[in-house]
């Protein structure tokens, strides 16, 4: 078997349209063992049949099947486009042409129509939606040829074309930092038009006019919702014809009373009005709309990764609280939509509330969502049965009380639709250890619900905002666990938009907290640029390069990254960095009691940061060719490592700061003198052991926590902290029955009390950046710099018998990884791998010389090492010293 399993444009397999040419991967199985590609053919047609192609790479002789470009390919807007691949191995086969995949072209800046809204008159301080609408027909002398739809809203919008919604994606057109970038989205209705037609929206004020962010401020984008559209239809005979947003549409109320992020939908069916997006309704009431002046400069298509719906919940259990509510747990905290049923009469209504917790006593449990009411009404139009899903808000939770309700409640009549972008599934695990994937399961419903088109820290409360920091710790693991690289380059894109004019990067993307937080006791300090929250600008795109092997991202992200750089030497005083308001190991458990600012002082991790990006930007600067610059920031890197030295090493070698995150970050960051290293770490474990084996770390030190102990020879600490079940740790919150992970590790302390409803998440993702050491040492799957995305990845687990096996996946842009240990005997462990074709992988066994290593296919050992090609391979690995067994 030799063939193409999977095509992507721009890393995507649903890509949406491009102003400019995408670049082409693929995903190809082949049977033989040390399979590589020699050559490629990739072809793109306006055609399904391949008939007219407008670009062909020809035979190209090469191992790439990542990131190519499509150099030269000229797309003529609003176009359908369809493209191929087939591939040669070096086993002397060639594939099939693979299935096609299609893309559109967008507008390439081109915009006829304008924004229109149906808030004639000022109506900033309603929350409900409106209907537009225009019809217009087709001669039916024309053949069409092609239909292609841009559009876009200030709010969050539905479109329909002959009462048919277009595209199932959500809460279009997504959040971005608006005024500087604005996203479109593009649908092919070839197939969808007949000769009378009506197209229309449904638009709710959204992220754009709604309330958004802690202080109750609305309208921070613009005060009137609207919409921009453009069909532009081509005929067989060679004329186009347009139909834009423009003032002769139409536009009505909606029977949508209230829609808003945080508080939910009020929906009453009898304003409904039947075929109002058909050619069937009745327009009479119908108002004129307004054109507005905003500005079409900043539209930009969305090429992929929209908000959709994904795994379907049905009720685990409905019961009646102490108190007397009625809920229904959906057994999993997510950020979704309830749909549910109802038969009544016109009139009745079904109130829901959404919440995640009970309380100590049983009870419903909302005050953590602070201001957020999160709470679904709708209001029967007519006697009889209907059905109701919002989709111009999401809830974050996992029960809902049900206020109201005509009859009686029954499971069948609920259910929940996962809302989440479209990141699709990359990374699996399981191992002996139940609540190990458990936490494994809560890591990754902790992104999914955070994942809603920009990286929040939690989808609940009045926040759900895209914090920097919350992002930067999480996006390795998420980049394990699905495919981040259009999400990210996405929000990536914001972050640049919206840094200081000195470099500086806002707390949070899009930022909506500048020029508003003068009055708030903390965010007055500074809404910029905290140290391993800025860093965010830095770290992400080295990631996404590590992960996907795609420098268009540090080539795109450059200046940003500079900028930020630029801004941290500016402000940090000799070379120590600690800029106003620096949120440091942010909610670390040993921070004063009630306060949120970990121990480890902010000098210390922000010079920590300061020096780490320093690093990988000299690196990047390197990727790119740009050496003088490299060269440069080398220098500062290590000028930054000595100022570390001298204000943090004592004379003895030890840090000056006793804090388990001063310890971390430093040995992480490559921040001790070499002949200091083994004391650090050593004292390290000592800090650990001295809190009963607990780790104290808040946002910085944990995400490095099991990587400094396991990388500094303390492997079984490592598993241990992991694995250790008492509070507090991760498997603590699992058996306290946690399906995400949450914001504080003592959410919920042991005697059953919550922390402070005013910041008690429980769905905040930011631990669950342990998930990458899972990945990258339990299971042993890692990029390599000098080969980046996996064309070669290092592999090298740490087998332990902690656990008696585990098994996982890493799905890179080139297949599968698949990594599986299990104990075999007393000091045995059993290894297999599986490497993708096209790649190669290097595998490491554990670095101690007591082992014995046999693998089944004879393949040599260097040193406990060996390079192979794709194929599957197992090993059998057994250590000489009873000491060393136990590691
Ligand atoms: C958020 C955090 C965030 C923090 C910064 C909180 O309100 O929920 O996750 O990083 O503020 O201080």
């Amino acid at each position: 078997m030799f063939e193409i399993k999977e095509l992507t444009l721009d890393h995507t397999i649903h890509p949406m349209a491009f102003d400019t040419s995408p670049r082409v991967g693929w995903i190809a199985e082949c049977s033989h063992s040390n399979a590589i590609q020699t050559k490629y053919h990739i072809q793109i047609s306006v055609t399904e049949e391949f008939e007219d192609l407008v670009w062909d790479s020809g035979v190209v002789d090469s191992e790439q099947s990542a990131n190519i470009e499509t150099k030269g390919l000229n797309l003529i807007p609003s176009s359908r486009y369809f493209v191929r691949a087939k591939i040669w191995n070096n086993c002397q086969e060639i594939t099939p042409w693979s299935a096609p995949i299609a893309f559109l072209s967008g507008t390439n800046g081109n915009w006829h129509g304008s924004f229109i809204t149906a808030e004639t008159v000022d109506l900033s301080n309603d929350s409900s939606g409106y209907y537009l609408r225009k019809q217009f027909e087709i001669s039916e002398d024309l053949e069409i040829e092609s239909a292609v739809i841009h559009m876009s809203g200030c709010g969050v919008y539905k479109a329909f074309i002959n009462g048919d919604e277009i595209g199932d994606d959500e809460l279009k057109p997504g959040f971005t930092s608006y005024n500087k970038n604005m996203l479109y989205q593009s649908y092919d209705l070839t197939n969808a038009l007949s000769s009378d037609n009506v197209i229309a929206f449904h638009v709710a004020p959204g992220w754009y006019k709604g309330r958004l962010g802690f202080y109750g401020e609305r309208n921070l984008y613009g005060d009137k919702t609207a919409i921009i559209c453009e069909l532009v239809i081509q005929y067989t005979n060679g004329e186009q014809d347009r139909v834009i947003s423009d003032a002769s549409w139409l536009s009505h109320s909606s029977p949508l009373l209230f829609a808003e992020i945080y508080d939910g939908e009020i929906y009453d069916g009898r304003k409904e009005l039947e075929g109002w997006n058909t050619i069937h309704g009745d327009i009479k009431d119908w108002h004129a709309v307004e054109e507005l002046t905003h500005a079409v400069e900043t539209l930009a298509p969305q090429t992929s990764c929209t908000v959709r719906r994904h795994e379907i919940f049905q009720p685990k259990a409905i019961f009646t609280t102490p108190q007397g509510d009625i809920v229904i747990d959906f057994g999993q905290n997510l950020s979704g939509l309830v749909e549910f049923n109802i038969n009544g009469l016109a009139g009745e209504r079904v109130v829901i509330e959404h919440f995640e917790s009970l309380d100590a006593k049983g009870n419903v449990y909302l005050d953590n969502l602070r201001s957020a009411l999160q709470k679904v009404e709708y209001i029967l139009g007519n006697d009889g049965q209907h059905t109701y899903c919002p989709g111009f808000s999401f809830q974050g939770f996992r029960y809902i009380r049900v206020t109201e309700y005509p009859g009686s409640i029954e499971a069948e009549n609920f259910k929940v639709h996962a809302l989440y972008s479209d990141i699709g599934e990359t990374g699996t695990f399981k191992s002996s250890n139940e609540l190990l994937n458990k936490l494994h399961s809560n890591i990754t419903w902790g992104m999914r619900s955070n994942f809603v088109d920009i990286p929040t820290d939690c989808p609940q409360r009045d926040e759900r905002l895209g914090w920097t920091g919350d992002a930067q710790v999480f996006a390795k693991t998420a980049s394990y666990l699905s495919n981040t690289r259009g999400f990210f380059a996405k929000w990536l894109k914001d972050l640049s938009a919206d840094q200081t004019e000195e470099g500086g990067v806002p707390h949070v993307i899009p930022d909506v907290l500048t020029g508003r937080s003068d009055h708030d006791p903390i965010l007055s300090i500074g809404t910029h640029s905290s140290a391993a929250w800025g860093d965010a600008a830095i770290i992400i795109p080295w990631t996404l390069y590590m992960m996907y092997g795609d420098n268009a991202i540090l080539s795109h992200q450059y200046e940003s990254m500079k900028a930020y750089l630029d801004f941290m030497h500016t402000h940090s005083e000799e070379l120590i960095y600690n800029y106003k308001l620096q949120f440091g190991d942010w909610v670390a458990l040993d921070a004063e009691e009630g306060s949120y600012f970990g121990a480890t002082p902010t000098e210390l991790t922000g010079t920590a940061f300061f020096a780490y990006s320093t690093h990988l930007f000299a690196k990047i600067a390197h990727i790119l060719g740009l050496e003088q610059e490299a060269k440069e920031y080398s220098e500062l890197y290590e000028n930054i490592k000595q100022a570390y030295h001298s204000a943090f090493i004592k004379p003895d070698g030890s840090l000056s700061v006793e804090t388990q995150t001063a310890h971390i970050i430093s040995l992480h960051f490559d921040l001790v003198p070499e002949q200091s290293k083994r004391l650090i770490s050593y004292k390290l474990t000592q800090l650990l052991k001295d809190n009963a084996g607990a780790l104290n770390t808040g946002f910085v030190g944990t995400p490095y926590f099991c990587y400094s102990l396991s990388d500094n020879g303390y492997t079984e600490q490592a598993y241990d902290l992991l694995l250790r079940e008492e509070f507090p740790s991760w498997l603590d919150q699992v058996k306290q029955g946690a399906t995400t992970i949450w914001e504080h590790w003592d959410g919920i302390k042991p005697d059953g009390t919550m922390w402070s409803a005013d910041m008690n998440s429980f769905n905040h993702y930011a631990y669950g950046s342990v998930g990458e050491w899972i990945y990258s040492r339990v299971l042993g799957i890692n990029p390599i710099e000098s080969s980046p995305g996996f064309k070669c990845v290092h592999i090298k687990p740490l087998m332990n018998k902690k656990l008696s096996y585990v098994k996982g996946t890493f799905r890179s842009v080139y297949g599968a990884i698949n990594v599986e240990w299990r104990v075999v005997g007393e000091r045995k462990f059993e290894l297999m791998v599986q490497v993708p074709f096209n790649t190669r992988a290097f595998i490491e066994f554990d670095n101690n010389t007591n082992i014995t290593v046999h693998s089944d296919n004879n393949s040599l050992l260097n040193n406990n090492s060996l390079e192979v090609g794709s194929g599957r391979y197992t090993f059998t690995v057994e250590y000489v010293d009873e000491h060393v067994a136990v590691m």
